[in-house]
């Protein structure tokens, strides 16, 4: 018999080991009491992409916001970050719309700048990146294919020049309280002194005006959720019937957050055969997919402050419906 071999490459064994990791969070997940699937398995091709289309919604203010605070106040932003040698280092980085504000600014100021963007979604960021290095060509980009615990990691590997970290549209309230913290800390430790945080959080407000933003009425962010079923299917040999399963959103006011599942439309049971076994859903059981905490300002300050950041500046839409907190690392 002819013998032959096989080389793993980088790239193989990363996609190996996500495969994996996916499987045993889904493992973890349908058997907790609560079931839940972690909100970074809605960012598959398919769902960085429908949510692409969710920042398109009439009803979904946070982008708009946030791309307004970024206009207006791009130029005080740059200033107050001055103008030394740069790292820009944006976490979920997704299409990079409202980041090319920031960048274009700093391209009109000639700040000196490396681009460094990182996304769990590959697709998300190799365009990103081949689009920037056509549209800025003087503009050193370098992408990370992570989540943000590992780009964390990255860069307190990293030294040299002062790094603005941007951690836009409200991502920080992906995490529950204990995460955020566990996160901002992190960060705060990876960072140097003066280094700057750029972190744009969603404020409390009308639940009216939240509630619409999770319930768009084109059906985009339940498609967005739905697409957690498609994948497992797809990725783990599931057999889940999305159809079985309508999505569920509302805002908790206990919680400060709102809390998004897919509930069972009937009594079901579903095989994934990757995790060979079956998962019992009973009538209208939830599986949590997602909470989107938002803040009032005396959070932002308590939250910067308790981590070991100064607040530079608090910027805001004109509504105040969004703020993007300018943050400066303090250490001894
Ligand atoms: C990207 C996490 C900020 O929670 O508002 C949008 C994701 N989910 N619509 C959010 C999302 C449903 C979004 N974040």
């Amino acid at each position: 018999m002819k013998s032959t071999y096989q080389v793993l490459s980088p790239g193989d064994i990363r996609s190996a080991r996500e495969h994996d990791e996916f499987a045993s969070d889904l493992l973890f997940g349908l058997s907790q009491p609560v079931k839940q699937i972690s909100s970074k398995y809605l960012y598959d091709d398919t769902g960085s992409h429908l949510f692409c289309r969710i920042m398109e919604l009439p009803e979904y203010y946070p982008t708009r916001c946030e791309t307004e605070i970024l206009l207006r106040h791009g130029p005080a932003i740059v200033e107050s970050v001055g103008d030394a040698r740069l790292n820009l280092v944006e976490m979920g980085a997704g299409d990079g719309t409202k980041t090319r504000i920031l960048i274009n600014q700093l391209r009109g100021q000639h700040v000196d700048f490396r681009y460094v963007p990182i996304d769990i979604s590959e697709s998300a960021v190799s365009e990103l990146c081949t689009e920037l290095v056509q549209e800025c060509p003087e503009v050193a980009v370098k992408g990370l294919v992570s989540d943000y615990f590992v780009g964390v990691d990255w860069l307190s590997h990293q030294n040299a020049a002062r790094n603005l970290i941007l951690f836009l549209g409200s991502n920080i309230g992906n995490f529950d309280p204990t995460r955020q913290v566990h996160f901002l800390t992190d960060l705060w430790n990876a960072l140097n002194h003066g280094d700057y945080v750029l972190i744009g959080m969603d404020l409390k407000k009308d639940p009216e005006i939240i509630n619409r933003a999770y319930n768009d009425r084109q059906g985009v962010t339940a498609a967005f959720n739905k697409n957690l079923l498609h994948r497992i299917n797809r990725d783990l040999g599931g057999d889940f019937d999305p159809d079985q399963f309508v999505y569920y959103s509302a805002w908790d006011p206990f919680a400060g957050a709102v809390k998004s599942c897919l509930l069972s439309k009937a009594s079901q049971s579903v095989y994934i055969d990757e995790l060979c076994r079956s998962f019992d859903f009973a009538l209208w059981e939830p599986i949590h997919t997602e909470s989107s905490y938002k803040f009032s300002v005396a959070d932002v300050h308590k939250k910067a402050r308790h981590i070991g950041f100064e607040v530079v500046e608090n910027f805001f839409d004109a509504k105040h419906y969004f703020v993007d907190s300018l943050w400066q690392v303090v250490k001894e």
